[in-house]
């Protein structure tokens, strides 16, 4: 709230016009609480031209002037010199921002627009309202900007309420229901849509059996849900069971060719939109770990997806189909399955049938939200298809909020890989750009009903990082720069502080945890601490195939699995050669000696002993940097921060010690800086 201060102590003129809905009430809602707050004025219609000439801020709807005031000259003054003014169409949830005479003007294509216009000022402070400056026009670049929650209304066995959630207890949901205070998520929508978030999936994509019927019997409590998004420009989704037809149901069968199971979607779809109208549409998780899916029946993903899809798009729903399909029964022992394959086989082939409102949603790599994967093959390989990429903002693999591991830097690098010749990246195939199929980016969402929401403090900078980056900003330190700004005001030493300790964190975590992008080795099951070879003899298909002489993965297509084969050009010529492939992609590609020398001049098994002794160092360094900050945050989130930190050093002095020790054991050559070795 505070952030309002610059636009809360001055003269605001709101023109949205009475029916503008929802959202524009919120935009009203925003300046009268900040006004109220810091002594400014607000202004609604209807008003004169010389009231708009005397605001300081104007924030208007585009073609809502007429609204504003009867007179002609009130749509000139708010509309009439702008860029934007005289361009049309314009994109839902664009703005211009201009300063005129003394004036600092904000014209939206609609009341979604207005919303994200409005935060853009609170995000500049006073820099808003001070000189002038051309006309800045934004917009989002990616129409689907969503969060999925893996939240379930009961309190799972193994996986607790929320499913690698490590925020406590999930916000929608308590003993079986959704909450009756729903205060909490108010705020949280409230945040999300400052950011331009638009959509967000409500229970997890593994639908056990009190969330099936979250379809049917508890669509009164979707609703509600609903109705505290809405205002904040948020559609909500439902993760749905490809088996509700039978286990929700009671039909015989869920075959997708079959006419009572369409029928049943359809008049299931019908009773969800006449209780929320504006419903999202579905997330689905089908074939996938268990969940039940198509194959059952004979018949492939785009028959189920577009089962769905047809049920939806009457009224304007769209669903989001999982490319997460692999087979979680693998024998260890079988050396032909590879894991890494599984999603472009899969799907590659059905490019082009999927129905236009399903969109493939598409992990960022090939194996699951690692710290360091390739960009997944399935990316570029289905021009006909729309895809979301999806990300994890919940830290299941990168230290669980236990470590601060800021993975804007991550994301930034995924975003902007290219993919191919043609210079695509990966943001332009989920932008739908130059002229490609628009979806957007999704992600697995961090919140809890921990007092800090995301239980480490800074976690939350993620959270804001994912938003900005599905809007289109680029520059990671950047955004985090904007955070620490919002979050902790101005004092220059907290910000100094929150860049020590985050700006290199991910890299950081990366040199303490699996070498050379191969993965895992971190406990079975929760997933937290290491455990070299806690996977290697598993159903999961994530192996190491680490030895006495070496270490890696030989996807190549002359002597391995032929992943590097999915790739377009060049990278399935750069993945293919030890010669040409990255350092940190290494063991990811190639199976090689521990003596291997890597483009940095060392070895592999001294790259190991080294980045494992220096990311533990970089951790203490960071925990040194963080207690600067004491007397100039609130206690309370200083002492979390610092207990957080405590046990990231206690578990980097961990993975150092057990990972230096198993690959001197392994490989029996010394490390040559002669540190200690257990
Ligand atoms: C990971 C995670 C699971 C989750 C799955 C998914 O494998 O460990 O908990 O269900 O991803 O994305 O569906």
């Amino acid at each position: 709230d505070e952030a309002f201060r610059a636009l809360g102590s001055r003269r605001v003129l709101v023109a949205v016009g009475p029916d503008a809905g929802p959202v524009a009430g919120t935009v009203v809602a925003e300046v009268a609480a900040a006004t109220a707050r810091f002594g400014g004025h607000l202004v609604t219609a209807p008003v004169s031209v010389d009231e708009v000439l005397a605001s300081d801020v104007v924030l208007a709807i585009l073609g809502s002037g007429g609204q504003v005031g009867a007179e002609p000259a009130v749509q000139a003054a708010l509309e009439g010199g702008f860029v934007l003014g005289a361009d049309a169409p314009m994109r839902s949830g664009a703005f211009t921002v201009e300063r005129q005479d003394g004036t600092t003007v904000v014209v939206a294509a609609d009341a979604a627009g207005l919303l994200y216009g409005l935060h853009a000022l609170v995000r500049r402070g006073e820099d808003a309202f001070s000189g002038s400056h051309q006309v800045v026009r934004d917009q989002p670049v990616n129409g689907i900007r969503m969060l999925d929650h893996w939240d379930n209304m009961t309190v799972h066995p193994v996986m607790g309420q929320v499913e690698r959630g490590y925020a406590g207890g999930s916000i929608f949901y308590t003993d079986g229901r959704v909450r009756d205070d729903l205060s909490r998520v108010a705020r949280y929508a409230r945040l999300l849509g400052s950011v331009g978030i638009d959509a967000v999936g409500l229970n997890n994509v593994n639908v056990h059996a009190t969330e099936a019927r979250l379809l049917t019997d508890h669509l009164d409590d979707v609703a509600r849900l609903a109705d505290v998004f809405r205002p904040h420009g948020i559609r909500v989704f439902l993760s749905a069971s490809f088996a509700a037809p039978l286990t929700v149901g009671g039909l015989p069968t869920a075959d997708p060719l079959d006419p009572a199971v369409q029928d049943w979607w359809a008049s299931a779809v019908r009773r969800v939109y006449e209780t929320v109208p504006d419903f999202g549409g579905f997330v689905v998780k089908a074939d996938s770990e268990g969940q039940p899916g198509p194959f059952a029946y004979g018949r492939d993903h785009a028959d189920g997806a577009n089962l769905l899809a047809r049920a939806l798009a009457p009224f304007g729903g769209t669903v989001f189909w999982r490319a997460f399909v692999y087979d979680h029964h693998q024998d260890w022992r079988d050396r032909s399955t590879d894991r890494a394959r599984a999603a472009h086989d899969h799907f590659t082939p059905l490019d082009g049938r999927f129905d236009d409102n399903v969109v493939l949603q598409v992990k960022y790599g090939p194996m699951d939200f690692q710290t360091r994967e390739p960009v997944s093959p399935v990316i570029a390989g289905m021009p006909r298809t729309r895809l979301a990429v999806e990300l994890q903002v919940t830290q299941e693999y990168t230290g669980q909020q236990q470590h601060a591991v800021y993975l804007g830097p991550q994301w930034e690098q995924i975003l902007a890989f290219r993919l191919a010749e043609d210079g695509r990246t990966v943001g332009d195939v989920a932008a739908g750009l130059p002229e490609g199929r628009p979806a957007g980016l999704v992600a697995v969402s961090n919140v809890g009903t921990d007092e800090f929401w995301t239980g480490h403090p800074l976690a939350q900078a993620n959270l804001y990082a994912f938003a900005r980056l599905a809007w289109g900003a680029h520059d990671p330190l950047a955004i985090l720069d904007e955070w620490a700004g919002l979050t902790f005001g101005d004092d220059p030493a907290v910000r100094a502080a929150v860049h020590a300790v985050l700006d290199d964190s991910w890299r950081t975590y990366e040199r303490y945890t699996a070498p050379l992008g191969v993965g895992f080795m971190v406990r079975p099951g929760h997933h937290y601490g290491p455990d070299v070879d806690g996977y290697e003899y598993t159903a999961w298909g994530t192996y190491h195939f680490a030895d006495r002489d070496g270490i890696g993965v030989d996807r190549t297509r002359a002597t391995g699995t032929g992943f590097t084969g999915q790739y377009a050009a060049p990278w399935r010529d750069v993945y293919e050669s030890v010669e040409t492939c990255p350092d940190e992609l290494l063991l990811f590609f190639h199976h090689v000696p521990y003596t291997h020398v890597l483009h940095s001049g060392s070895t592999v098994v001294q790259h190991i002993y080294d980045t494992h002794a220096d990311g533990y160092d970089e951790v203490v360094r960071m925990a040194s940097a963080w207690e600067q900050v004491r007397g100039r945050v609130p206690d309370a989130l200083f002492d979390r921060v610092t207990q957080r930190l405590a046990e990231q050093e206690r578990s980097a002095r961990e993975w150092r010690d057990q990972l230096r020790s198993a690959f001197f054991r392994r490989s029996g050559i010394p490390d040559a800086t002669g540190r200690t070795i257990y």
